[in-house]
């Protein structure tokens, strides 16, 4: 049985072009700095965010993880958005690589409470208090059901922390999302931040990578941080070859993902148990209403029910997420939009 498999945009396949470009890939040691394919990536995606360099790793969670190290120093605080990635998925790695605290405030469409944020904000004079060298903020927001953050408040937060000495990191993994649903520049959404991550490997398809936007000071660090972490890679142009072709072929086609995902949305949205909002761009958040059926976890519920009938999804305590990628066309939407209203309906005793 064929699954249509919304669990998350990372589970695209390379397509025959992109494996094409990969093993034409002009490739050398990049730990000697000697790929030319990796170096074409570094700079064509730090000139699309308008950043002086940038540093390609195997993963978002390096790019962050990097971010932090770059930023911080053992004992600092991190101030960001309660259900961000770096707080949630990343292993635990910001205590325990950079000796740093996070702390979040949280909020529905993956904004920072700019009073809370400015109460929380210290100096690396006081004393007392944890200095808060670095804010850090995700657009789009993952946990937020991709949510566009405004432009503007990523200016007032970059605003604020500026005017306590402290800096803004950005988690792009999908600022290409936000691109092309708000129609800003990937430079303009980047230019608040001093650092910005971005991943090849969600929307964009690819198989593996991820770069860090930063100005040029911060990239010799960058790359011996990189090399004690275990992220430098040699022939490593043939996954940048996949980048570049991401960036050619499928940026502007994200908007074929958000048209899909609102078409999920409204098929949803129909079925009287459901409580949804319109999403902004490819992830589709919905809940089912207390005392559903399917509603519970385990093998009972919508997740384990679907799958078993062909639609992959994921979600925890009746709030599910379902993700729209390159892989995911018209047919396997309508299949995966009968399948889950019906799922749904038909199981709605109330
Ligand atoms: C918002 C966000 N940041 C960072 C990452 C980390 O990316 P990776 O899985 O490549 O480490 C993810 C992964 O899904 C993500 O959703």
């Amino acid at each position: 049985m064929k699954i249509v498999d919304l669990r998350s945009d990372t589970v695209t396949r390379p397509g025959a072009a992109m494996r094409a470009a990969m093993a034409a890939a002009e490739v050398g040691d990049d730990v000697f700095g000697d790929d030319p394919s990796v170096q074409r990536l570094e700079a064509r995606v730090a000139a699309l965010l308008g950043k002086e360099a940038s540093i390609f790793v195997p993963s978002g969670t390096m790019a962050n993880q990097l971010a932090l190290k770059l930023q911080t120093r053992p004992g600092d605080t991190v101030l960001c958005h309660a259900r961000c990635h770096v707080l949630w998925h990343e292993a635990g790695a910001a205590p325990v690589l950079s000796g740093v605290q996070l702390q979040g405030t949280d909020s529905d469409d993956g904004t920072l409470d700019l009073a809370i944020l400015r109460g929380r904000l210290r100096s690396a004079e006081d004393g007392a208090n944890p200095p808060t060298p670095l804010v850090m903020l995700e657009n789009t927001h993952n946990h937020c059901g991709g949510r566009v953050v405004p432009q503007a408040h990523v200016r007032a937060v970059a605003a604020a922390a500026a005017a306590a000495g402290a800096a803004l990191h950005l988690d792009g993994a999908r600022l290409w999302n936000a691109h092309v649903q708000s129609g800003l520049s990937l430079a303009e959404l980047a230019a608040p931040a001093t650092t910005v991550s971005v991943c090849l490997s969600k929307g964009l398809g690819a198989p593996v990578g991820s770069l860090l936007c930063m100005p040029r000071p911060l990239w010799l660090a960058a790359r011996r941080l990189r090399r004690m972490l275990g992220g430098s890679m040699r022939q490593a142009g043939m996954l940048a070859a996949a980048g570049l072709h991401a960036l050619d072929h499928h940026v502007e086609r994200l908007a074929e993902d958000h048209h899909r995902a609102k078409v999920l949305a409204a098929a949803l949205a129909a079925v009287p148990c459901v409580a949804i909002s319109p999403p902004e761009t490819n992830i589709v958040r919905f809940g089912l209403l207390a005392g559903h059926p399917l509603a519970a976890d385990g093998p009972t519920g919508l997740q384990a029910r679907a799958l078993a009938a062909g639609v992959a999804l994921t979600g925890t305590g009746g709030t599910f997420r379902a993700v729209l990628h390159l892989d995911v066309d018209d047919d396997s939407l309508a299949h995966a939009c009968d399948l889950l209203t019906d799922l749904i309906a038909t199981n709605d005793q109330r």
